[in-house]
């Protein structure tokens, strides 16, 4: 009884607060995110307007659906360009997300490389985080989640990701999408099995980088998905990887963003 109402209670603190977050990420899109986005477009050699193009080939019914249950889907448009450019360059044959979700990216991903094999893990229901995780989506909608994994390129496999080292998957990939659990240890390990399996020249994006001054922020980091520790996780390989850390915004106004590692 407590639990439920802490819940609803704070379920309707955080649509209050995703409700002005929205107005302000619309200003947001009117105005900055051309530049932002032409950055990343200077990273990875590709025309804006090429990828724009692609997102509008995919289904409009699966976007407007994204749109409707994030509110806030600009990773898509990375992932769309990172294919777009793997394509282009060595291949983009093996594709993992950590944390199918509603399988909406899922879907997206499996239209844009139809050639493409994407391999998807969520957890599975007797794992104890999907009773207790507010962010197992398909709970909230299952018959989206089969939906969207049904595509013939898409495998899908639920467990939870601490076991992914002893699943019989690609040794290399292409593209990864880490999107699972945000908090250590889970974020620590699916790190390490991403990057041990990203081929050089691959493309590891990781979402939810939200910036320290917003998860110490005493309003937003009430909001369930303020929070996580991809940013710790980045400083910490930041010092031990060649490699730059890339952060693109993803949400803006609650700072939010992507990282991305192009493997050397
Ligand atoms: C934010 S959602 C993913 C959204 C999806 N990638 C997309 O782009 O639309 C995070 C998902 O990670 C899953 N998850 C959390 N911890 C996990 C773990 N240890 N192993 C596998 N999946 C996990 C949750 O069940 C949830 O569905």
């Amino acid at each position: 009884m407590m639990k439920s109402l802490y819940q609803s209670t704070r379920s309707v603190y955080g649509r209050i607060l995703n409700t002005i977050f929205e107005k302000q990420n619309k200003k947001y899109l009117e105005s900055g995110w051309k530049q932002d986005f032409a950055n990343f477009c200077k990273l990875i050699n590709q025309n804006p307007e090429d990828i724009i193009s692609d997102i509008g080939k995919i289904d409009q019914t699966l976007l407007e659906f994204h749109v409707e249950k994030n509110g806030k889907c600009l990773e898509s448009f990375y992932i769309v360009g990172s294919i777009r450019y793997l394509l282009e360059a060595k291949g983009c044959q093996n594709i993992l997300e950590i944390g199918t979700g509603l399988g909406i990216n899922t879907a997206l991903m499996a239209q844009i490389a139809p050639s493409s094999k994407i391999y998807t893990c969520d957890l599975p229901t007797e794992d104890p985080a999907y009773q207790d995780s507010f962010f197992v989506l398909r709970k909230r909608d299952q018959n989206a989640f089969d939906t969207n994994i049904s595509y013939l390129n898409i495998k899908t496999i639920l467990k939870n990701s601490m076991y992914l080292f002893s699943e019989d998957l690609p040794n290399s990939f292409d593209l990864i999408w880490l999107d699972g659990g945000h908090h250590f240890p889970a974020v620590a390990w699916d790190f390490a099995y991403c990057y041990s399996r990203l081929r050089k020249g691959g493309i590891l994006l990781m979402d939810d980088y939200v910036v320290e001054e917003e998860r110490r922020n005493p309003i937003t980091r009430k909001l369930p998905d303020s929070i996580s520790d991809v940013e710790d996780l980045c400083n910490y390989i930041s010092r031990r990887i060649n490699e730059t850390i890339h952060i693109f915004p993803r949400y803006p106004l609650a700072q939010k963003y992507v990282a991305m590692i192009i493997k050397d």
